[in-house]
């Protein structure tokens, strides 16, 4: 997730920008760059890597202005290099933008600047195509028209700082669903990305809204909103520490990464939808008859990434009608699978370096499979060394415990699956309409079911003093059970097993007794009655059963003792709304249990050892 500062004051405020970009180094981030307004020049600095290195390349350059922006870059768009960093700058290198965020039209943008105003590109990013935009709208003195003209022009997320060489006196900045503040200091004024960045410096804020646009200037600061009307902002007066600012106010990291998933999974989808309602895999270059040619798919993955492949196969064989196989990654490298020519090798994983997976990933390539991953992290081992990589754009996850990452896997394996069924012409319009549509309405539903998390804060009060719990479900709830369980031991290490609850019959129940918690998945609809036939087996072993199911169910789970409903929604596409409960369910149960949630016992976030 990129992080912005800009700084426009009556002091030098180039080593000012570099300290904010320290601060907002947490957020993750694959190279830096500063823009400065210098003698009615424009001076772009930037460098993949580490801000060490950014300060490496200017440390001997003595930089000096009162105005400047600055960047840490998350790869979207283009591979993480020195060309891709910001700032990028406009046609005349006169104008210099930072973002936050992904342009979804900007190929099309990119098009008509290169027919209509002879552009030429420097980078693979959607931000250069900004620049340009704004080059093109702007007459030399009224930046903000040209921002505001821009903008106009583009759909998708952004947050943008933006400065030129004409009018070194002012920074523009512009907000639609990216975050972005402005600080009020003491010598002058700031926007940044995130509030960390600041804290240092300013504990007196505007928070932008979306499709507002500021102007900055070392003594005044002018919000304007859409309507291009100047607006009154309170000021907001932050009072936390540092380390409370880069939670943003929760007070994990696993719970703030929680309440992002909405943005996620927008995030995910968003671009992968064309105007016609298409799926778009940026990043795959699939074939009807490639597509054809698959006679066998295998998902390789580890913990969690490999619990979403669970997911994918189910998904996969129905709507691309492709017998799919999924292992785990550790065990698929030694077993000398079948692989041919004709063989889909489907690596799943947040970090795009745990070394299994590129091991089982090698071996499938050596055999001569065709390789595709789907990767958070823009540029790693696993992406590098795909024939085709699909992201997911969850933005950096930092607590060990995975949530954002996995719901928007989940998000991308659907894609995929639905993207092959309609090209192999085996899925009816229909249904694929009607599972777009679905996945679309998640991240409202989601974010309504966030706001109303407290009963399963209830539930984990009751349960945290356990030493065991069972999860289960059926159809695609057996894999969020997995999932569900995985999360549970993980964070707050008590120990826990889940199981498909039609096998409980064959050997676990014996392990019921009074008292046991059992975590019921009852999700699917059309499997209702069957699961609630498991929960009657269990129940009459004396277990304490926490049921989640779909609204309008709750009459089905009266022999539970406890359940929590998530919005109705088509049976297929529920993990990624049924897992959240569950997230919340470990994360609170860790919390009464005092653990190091963020960072749990005997974990590391990436596996890069066998
Ligand atoms: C789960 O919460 C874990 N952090 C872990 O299981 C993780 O999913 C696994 O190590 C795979 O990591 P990857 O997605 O980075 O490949």
């Amino acid at each position: 997730m990129c992080g912005i500062v800009g700084y426009i004051a009556d002091e030098n405020v180039t080593g000012v920008i570099i300290e904010g970009l320290k601060k907002l180094e947490y957020r993750g981030y694959d190279s830096a760059g500063i823009a400065l307004c210098n003698d009615n020049n424009l001076l772009v600095r930037k460098k993949k890597g580490r801000i060490a290195n950014l300060e490496d390349l200017i440390r001997d350059e003595g930089l000096f202005s009162h105005t400047g922006i600055g960047h840490t870059r998350w790869a979207t768009h283009g591979e993480p290099s020195d060309r891709n960093s910001h700032p990028h700058t406009d046609m005349s290198g006169r104008i210099a933008v930072v973002h936050n965020g992904i342009i979804e039209n900007y190929a099309e943008l990119k098009e008509e600047l290169m027919a209509e105003h002879g552009s030429v590109f420097r980078s693979d990013t959607d931000t250069e195509v900004a620049a340009h935009l704004i080059g093109v709208y702007y007459d030399g003195s009224n930046l903000e028209d040209a921002v505001y003209q821009a903008t106009q022009k583009m759909r998708g997320a952004y947050a943008f700082g933006v400065i030129s060489a004409d009018e070194p006196d002012k920074i523009v900045a512009a907000r639609k669903d990216s975050p972005l503040i402005v600080g009020l200091g003491k010598r002058g004024n700031f926007i940044a990305s995130d509030i960390p960045a600041l804290l240092k410096y300013v504990r007196q804020i505007y928070l932008i809204e979306n499709n507002e646009l500021v102007v900055l200037k070392e003594n005044e600061v002018k919000i304007f909103n859409a309507d291009r009307e100047e607006v009154h902002r309170d000021v907001f007066n932050v009072t936390w520490d540092a380390d409370a600012a880069e939670k943003e106010g929760y007070d994990h990291f696993m719970l703030k990464e929680i309440h992002e998933q909405p943005s996620g999974i927008r995030d995910t989808l968003i671009r992968r939808l064309d105007e016609q309602g298409e799926i778009v895999l940026d990043g795959i270059d699939l074939t009807k008859e490639e597509i054809e040619k698959f006679d066998n798919v295998y998902i390789v993955a580890c913990g969690t990434a490999y619990h979403a492949g669970l997911i994918g196969k189910f998904a996969i064989e129905k709507l691309a009608h492709i017998h799919v196989e999924v292992d785990v990654a550790s065990e698929f490298r030694y077993r000398d699978p079948y692989i041919d020519e004709n063989t889909l090798f489907i690596a799943i994983s947040q970090s795009g370096e745990t070394l299994d997976t590129l091991g089982a990933l090698r071996m499938a390539k050596e055999k001569g499979a065709r390789i595709m991953s789907v990767v958070n992290v823009v540029g790693s081992s696993i992406a590098r060394e795909s024939d085709d990589v699909f992201y997911t754009w969850a933005g950096p996850e930092i607590a060990v415990a995975s949530t954002k990452a996995y719901t928007t896997q989940l998000v991308c394996m659907y894609l995929i699956a639905l993207y092959m069924g309609r090209k192999k012409e085996v899925l009816s319009d229909e249904l694929y309409h009607e599972y777009l549509e679905e996945l679309s309405a998640i991240p409202e539903k989601l974010e309504k079911y966030l706001k109303n998390q407290e009963q399963v804060e209830t539930v984990a009060s009751k349960l945290y003093q356990q030493d065991h719990a069972f999860f289960i479900g059926r159809g695609v709830d057996s894999a969020v059970a997995l999932e569900g369980s995985l999360k549970l031991k993980e964070i707050s290490y008590i120990n826990s097993f889940a199981i498909a609850a039609g096998e409980l019959k064959h050997g676990t129940i014996a392990l019921i007794e009074k008292g046991t918690p059992v975590i019921a998945l009852a999700t699917q609809q059309s499997l209702l009655e069957k699961t609630v036939s498991n929960i009657q087996e269990v129940k009459a072993r004396g277990a304490h059963v926490f049921a989640i199911a779909q609204e309008g169910c709750e009459e089905a789970l009266k022999d539970a003792d406890e359940f929590v409903v998530i919005p109705q929604c088509m049976d297929d596409v529920s993990p990624i709304l049924a897992i959240v409960p569950l997230q919340l369910f470990a994360y609170y149960i860790a919390r009464f249990r005092g653990c190091d949630i963020d960072k749990p016992k005997n974990l590391a976030k990436s596996v890069t050892v066998e």
